[in-house]
């Protein structure tokens, strides 16, 4: 079986470094997961520098990035807030882009200083420009599973999000547990309720691992049929908007297991390893990883 994972470390894992990366090292990362198989990455996002000063520079980024892929087929995708991220992203020529609301009205204000209904707004006017350009476009849903701010978030709520979501024409939509606090039995009945509305290819997990519940939680899609992923190298990362949150679950142990459970993911386990362990070197510190502990 096969299992698509996009890795999102150069953008969720590194908006996060208290110390931001220099474009050199954010285009070295990337280039080194290509290397090691991953063929949809997020490479940053058009976001305020004001707020996510760690994604400054995503547009030079992005070309560098392309100036090394001619001949390889990776899918980019680059996070939009609103219009005027998107035509930051156009003068760069994005061709992928990830718009992204929240499932509770707090988180919505704290991570882009608008009501859910207002991002909603500003989406419609980068959709309609991003399909006149034909510029494919992912969705995000943060908070799926609980908001640091307004605790509980109702499934019928993220049903509602979702199908808004979906009108909009997305290719896919990336659910969130933006803190971490999904539960397998939770996931279960959400991922119940998406497959008997959804097509499965529309869907993929964001599982971050602040409890130590993310593999579980994949194993649990799994089974009920989700078959893409999103995760970061070594588990870089967290949410600057959602204090407490860490990384996202370690792309290396996500694959670990996958391979281990006989599913095929196209990424070398040995060159993830090596990039975590330099991850661990540029930043000083021990990454969440499992797998960059051990030898294979
Ligand atoms: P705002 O301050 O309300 O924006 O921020 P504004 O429209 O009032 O504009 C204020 C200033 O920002 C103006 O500049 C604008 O030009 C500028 P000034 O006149 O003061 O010099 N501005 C921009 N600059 C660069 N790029 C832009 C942009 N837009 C306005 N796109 C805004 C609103 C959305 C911009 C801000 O809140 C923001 O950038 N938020 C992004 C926060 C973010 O990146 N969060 C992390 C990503 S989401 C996430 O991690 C969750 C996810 O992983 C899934 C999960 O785990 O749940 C995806
Ligand atoms: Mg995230």
């Amino acid at each position: 079986m096969k299992v698509n994972i996009i890795e999102v470390g150069p953008r969720d894992g590194l908006q996060n470094e208290s110390t931001p990366f220099s474009i050199a090292k954010r285009k070295k990362l990337i280039l080194d997961l290509v290397d090691a198989g991953a063929r949809h990455i997020e490479p940053g996002s058009f976001v305020s520098p004001k707020w996510v000063p760690q994604m400054k520079g995503s547009g030079k980024l992005y070309l560098k990035v392309k100036e090394n892929l001619k001949e390889k087929e990776v899918r980019l995708t680059c996070l939009v807030p609103n219009l005027k991220g998107f035509e930051d992203a156009m003068k760069y020529g994005v061709e992928d882009i990830a718009i992204f609301a929240s499932c509770s009205e707090g988180f919505s204000r704290k991570n882009i200083n608008c009501s859910i209904d207002e991002s909603f707004e500003r989406f419609n006017e980068v959709v309609a420009l991003a399909k006149k350009n034909k510029v494919k476009i992912r969705g995000y849903l943060s908070t799926v599973f609980g908001c640091p701010y307004d605790g509980k978030v109702k499934e019928a709520q993220v049903l509602k999000v979702a199908r808004k979501m979906m009108e909009l024409g997305v290719y896919e939509i990336s659910f969130g547990d933006t803190i971490g606090i999904a539960n397998p039995k939770q996931v279960k009945k959400v991922c119940k309720l998406l497959l008997a509305e959804f097509p499965k290819k529309k869907l993929a997990m964001h599982f971050h691992d602040t409890r130590g519940m993310a593999l579980a939680n994949i194993v649990t899609s799994l089974d009920q049929g989700i078959r893409k992923f999103d995760s970061s190298v070594g588990g870089l990362g967290g949410c600057p908007y959602a204090k407490g949150a860490t990384g996202n679950v370690v792309t290396e142990d996500v694959v670990n297991m996958l391979h281990e459970m006989g599913c095929q993911t196209g990424l070398d386990l040995s060159k993830l390893q090596k990039i975590t362990r330099g991850l661990e070197k540029t930043t000083g510190r021990s990454l969440p990883s499992k797998l960059a502990k051990i030898k294979l």
